[in-house]
């Protein structure tokens, strides 16, 4: 599903055209698509009906109020890896039983909270944050639900940086230990076990890794049944790949189904935690042009949205399909479009044919996943606006932030 498109040669979302936006709020502006948002949940949650399920969105990927709660208000539930993203979860209307909490870096902070509130189950990634859980669940005198975040050593075939499930990943628990850590689990008298995850990486394009490490885990969960360890539910965690330019990332509805078969007979529950897959694409960076800057080697167009921004093509040499707002006529140049940041590395595309003017506004597509949230003050630059179209209405869910807001925490020393 698209819903940014051309309409009489302007791009929209939605009903409202990104202009309109540009107007209203400024740039660098975040602007999503609720419309989007709810298809690509609903295709998740669609494709699972009949069977016992939770989609539990991945609030790293975009955690900003507004967005969290339209899926709240579809009945979705959340995954977490902090206590800062548990209580947007929270303020944004998610129901606490449909959370469960992952991370390898859990605070006691943290699972307090997360036990106050009652969360679904905290997805545990060692033997250490086992018995640390045991721990503050018994001074509480509460029992505490546990998933055992498992390794299953599969190569996801992803970018390194998001690759999660090789064996020298800091993630989760060796599989071939994993027997012994649920004994272990077992035993403790105030966790309750309750499930098995996996999260083995991001943006994959095939199936074949996420059926390699269903296999896996089923083989793990006959294991735990003959020790008398009954397992509720598989959690095989986020991961589906989304069309940034050319790739083809398998249809929901037949990697849900491949999943499905292999749990036919069983009496299973499952668990996803996507994220980029419902957002990513439901969202672009909206920006303008500053400058033109032509050199003997380069055309730049330096725009007002930068690295600290949007920083995944600094980072992962991410591609990102840029559009203009209002394409002209004329003959194209290719350029690289840049930040103001003081760093060559301050770039959000290269190369890219465009016929462009000073004061174009441009759209970063399928900036909509990992983009606001993964931005920062660098340059003492105000984090941008983040802007939700429902149909012909644009809201302001997040508004730009000031420069007071950007020291307001600092001061000199005394006198
Ligand atoms: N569950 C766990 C335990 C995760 O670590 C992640 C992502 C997800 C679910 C959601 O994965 P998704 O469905 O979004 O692929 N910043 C990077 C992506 C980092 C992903 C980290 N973990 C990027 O911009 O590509």
């Amino acid at each position: 599903m698209n819903t940014f498109e051309y309409r009489d040669g302007s791009l929209f979302a939605e009903g409202v055209a990104l202009s309109a936006i540009a107007q209203r709020f400024g740039t660098p502006t975040y602007v999503y698509s609720r419309a989007h948002i709810e298809a690509q949940y609903r295709a998740y949650a669609d494709a699972l009906v009949g069977m016992p399920h939770l989609v539990c969105f991945a609030v790293k990927a975009n955690s900003n109020i507004g967005v969290l709660n339209v899926l709240a208000r579809l009945g979705a539930g959340f995954d977490i890896v902090s206590s800062g993203e548990l209580e947007r979860v929270l303020a944004a209307g998610g129901e606490p039983s449909r959370i469960v909490f992952s991370g390898v870096g859990k605070s006691r902070d943290d699972m307090r909270r997360a036990l106050e509130v009652g969360v679904h189950c905290f997805n545990v990634e060692s033997g250490v944050e086992l018995e640390r859980l045991q721990k503050v669940a018994a001074e509480m005198d509460v029992k505490a639900p546990v998933s055992l975040r498992v390794n299953p050593d599969v190569d996801a075939g992803t970018h390194p940086y998001i690759s999660t499930g090789l064996k020298e990943n800091k993630f989760g628990i060796d599989i071939e230990q994993a027997e012994a850590v649920y004994a272990r689990a077992a035993e403790l008298p105030n966790l309750e076990v309750i499930g098995v995850d996996c999260h083995i990486g991001s943006q994959l394009t095939t199936l074949e890794p996420f059926l390699d490490a269903l296999d896996r885990l089923l083989l793990l969960v006959d294991k735990l049944a003959t020790r008398g360890i009954v397992i509720k539910h598989l959690d095989l965690g986020g991961g589906l790949g989304v069309q940034y330019r050319d790739e083809q990332p398998p249809q929901i509805g037949d990697y849900i189904a491949a999943v499905r078969k292999r749990l036919e007979g069983r009496d299973l529950a499952l668990v996803f935690e996507p994220g980029r897959f419902i957002v990513a694409n439901g969202g672009v960076l909206l920006t303008q042009v500053e400058y033109l800057k032509h050199t003997e080697h380069k055309d730049f167009a330096i725009i007002d949205a930068a690295m600290n921004d949007l920083i995944r093509p600094a980072l992962y040499q991410a591609w990102m399909e840029v559009s203009p707002v209002q394409p002209r006529e004329g003959e194209a140049r290719s350029y690289d479009l840049v930040g103001p940041i003081c760093e060559t590395g301050d770039f959000l595309a290269k190369d890219r044919q465009l016929v462009l003017k000073e004061g174009d506004l441009l759209a970063v597509r399928s900036a909509g996943a990992y983009g606001f949230v993964m931005s920062s003050n660098y340059n003492t630059r105000g984090r941008a606006a983040e802007v939700m179209v429902d149909g012909e209405q644009a809201f302001e869910v997040r508004r730009r932030e000031t420069l007071d807001e950007l020291f307001a925490g600092e001061s000199r020393l005394p006198e």
